[in-house]
């Protein structure tokens, strides 16, 4: 089937497999390996993304089930000049990962938080992250990280 939707900012169209899973697409067609791919079975949060701003298991999302709609991977973070996303710095600032595997989709999943609430509690973010396992780094740094991100992004609203 033909498939087309927007990614992170451009549309796109790729053929694929009805079954294809939008992690599979996203890695294998689109060649977007950013998007971790652990447990298959939405439960550790490793893929997720942002479809029209929400949320997502890539591993379990069809992708033609994103057909028309707006995905947000980790590769569409950074600005075009190269700077990275405010939480991606947090995440190097605040060494909130060791192998780096996890690291996307708790990027991700702290954009959707960051997104709905700028300010959130150290409990919220706590609630909301925990969709998302880390088996390495200890789960301290990621929040603090978050918490910074919180931080830089409020003051980049200020300016
Ligand atoms: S790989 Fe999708 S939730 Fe684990
Ligand atoms: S940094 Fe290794 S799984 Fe999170």
């Amino acid at each position: 089937m033909n498939l087309s939707f927007n990614l992170n900012g451009k549309a796109v169209e790729v053929e694929c497999e009805a079954q294809e899973t939008l992690a599979e697409v996203l890695r294998l067609r689109l060649n977007l390996t950013g998007t971790k791919v652990s447990c298959e079975v939405q439960v550790c949060g490793a893929c997720t993304v942002l479809v029209d701003g929400l949320p997502v298991s890539a591993c379990t999302e069809l992708a033609y089930e994103v057909r028309g709609k707006n995905v947000l991977t980790v590769e569409g973070l950074e600005k075009a000049d190269g700077t990275l996303h405010p939480i991606q710095q947090a995440f190097i600032d605040e060494f909130a990962f060791q192998c780096g595997y996890c690291t996307p989709g708790m990027i991700m999943s702290a954009k959707a938080l960051l997104d709905e609430n700028p300010k959130p509690t150290h409990e919220e973010i706590i609630h909301h992250m925990d969709g998302n396992i880390c088996r390495c780094t200890g789960y301290v740094p990621i929040v603090k990280a978050i918490e910074r991100a919180a931080s830089e992004m409020a003051k980049e609203r200020r300016k």
